[in-house]
């Protein structure tokens, strides 16, 4: 089956680098056991440095970025899928190494697929996407390390961007008190629809100097933050707590000491949606649909974009200017 189609592609070649849309044809989509006609994608941060000539993501030229998918099977050869299936493919390779989903068609390993959880729609998995999965493994990490909403308030930082808005919907919604941090003055009534109890600046996280240890403020906390803000959680973590790590907008270095380890119990939990294993991915994709499932709210995170406003959206999501999600519609 040749079908032409519309495609974000990138290409570098000496000094030249363009980000444009193109007509494509399925025989130029990679190797894969199942064609998906894409229904809507979602714009990440790694899709951001996609998108920019040094951002260290793409392995190679010309390229469709988008790490994560949504739509139906038009062609398969693998048994678990068949034609007319909704499913879901999120990072593993794709818009890394292997064609995204910033495309109207895409053709995936069957071994990558989500079968669409019964309970969410195509848009609702790409209003998750994988900045979704993100927040649902660390509330699931955290959980799994016991915490409750009668543990105490959970920090969430970086609360207005992708993993942080659905973090601080995903927890108020199963009960907990939620403290949102942001550096976005003008986005506190979001973050209070959203479910926060409590807003804090980013100043206040980290204060004006980090001690080893320091008041002890939050039973738990989801940081997409990293760098100093992560130094400044484990202090102020309750003993015994957690911390569940997963991104680096605030820096990749972690000026911590052993106090709280080793003085207060406290764990670094670390989160990876690339490559989680089919098995906690499916189990977690089915949280998100059930008792995971902030359901309203995924409405207030979204706001839907096409081709024409990708360019955009992905310059905005690599300045921190993103507010929620931005699902991509074909
Ligand atoms: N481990 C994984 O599997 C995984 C999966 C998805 C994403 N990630 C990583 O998680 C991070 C967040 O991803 P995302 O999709 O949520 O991105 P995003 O939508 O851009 O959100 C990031 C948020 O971080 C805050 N921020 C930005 N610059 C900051 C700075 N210099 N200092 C402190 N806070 C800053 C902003 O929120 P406020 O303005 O509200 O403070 C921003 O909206 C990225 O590093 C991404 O690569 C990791």
């Amino acid at each position: 089956m040749d079908k032409s189609f519309k495609a974000f592609v990138v290409n570098k070649s000496d000094e030249n680098f363009s980000a444009e849309v193109r007509i494509m044809s399925t025989d130029d989509l990679p190797a894969g056991d199942v064609l998906i006609k894409v229904h809507y994608s979602s714009v990440n941060f790694k899709d951001g440095l996609a998108s920019i000539p040094n951002g260290k993501i793409v392995r190679s030229y010309p390229f469709i970025p988008g790490i994560d998918l949504a739509g139906v099977v038009a062609h398969s050869t693998d048994p678990r899928f068949k034609v007319g299936d909704e499913v879901i493919a999120t990072s593993y390779e794709i818009g890394v190494s292997h064609f995204g989903g910033f495309s109207e068609y895409a053709r995936i390993p069957g071994d990558w697929i989500v079968p669409l959880p019964v309970g969410l729609t195509l848009k609702d998995a790409m209003i998750f996407g994988t900045a979704g999965l993100t927040a649902a493994l660390s509330v699931d990490a955290l959980e799994n390390r016991g915490l409750t909403p009668e543990s105490g308030k959970v920090l969430v930082t970086g609360a207005t961007g992708g993993v942080g808005s659905i973090a601080v919907a995903i927890l108020a919604k199963r009960g907990y008190h939620v403290v949102a941090s942001t550096g976005k003055q003008t986005e506190h009534e979001f973050l209070k629809n959203l479910g926060a109890k409590e807003i804090l600046s980013r100043e206040e996280i980290t204060g004006e100097k980090i001690k080893p240890l320091d008041q002890q403020l939050w039973a738990a906390a989801i940081d997409p933050v990293g760098g100093n803000t992560l130094a400044a959680i484990l202090s102020k973590l309750q003993y015994g707590g957690s911390v569940a790590v997963s991104g680096l907008t605030g820096g990749t270095d972690l000026p911590t000491t052993v106090f709280p380890f080793i003085l207060r119990g406290v764990s670094l939990l670390g989160i990876d949606s690339v490559y989680c294993p089919m098995e906690t991915r499916l189990k977690v994709w089915n949280r998100m649909a059930t008792d995971m499932n902030p359901a309203e709210k995924l409405e207030l995170i979204k706001r839907e974009i096409s081709f024409p406003d990708l360019n955009k959206s992905l310059s905005e999501i690599l300045q921190g200017q993103s507010r929620g999600r931005n699902v991509v519609v074909f």
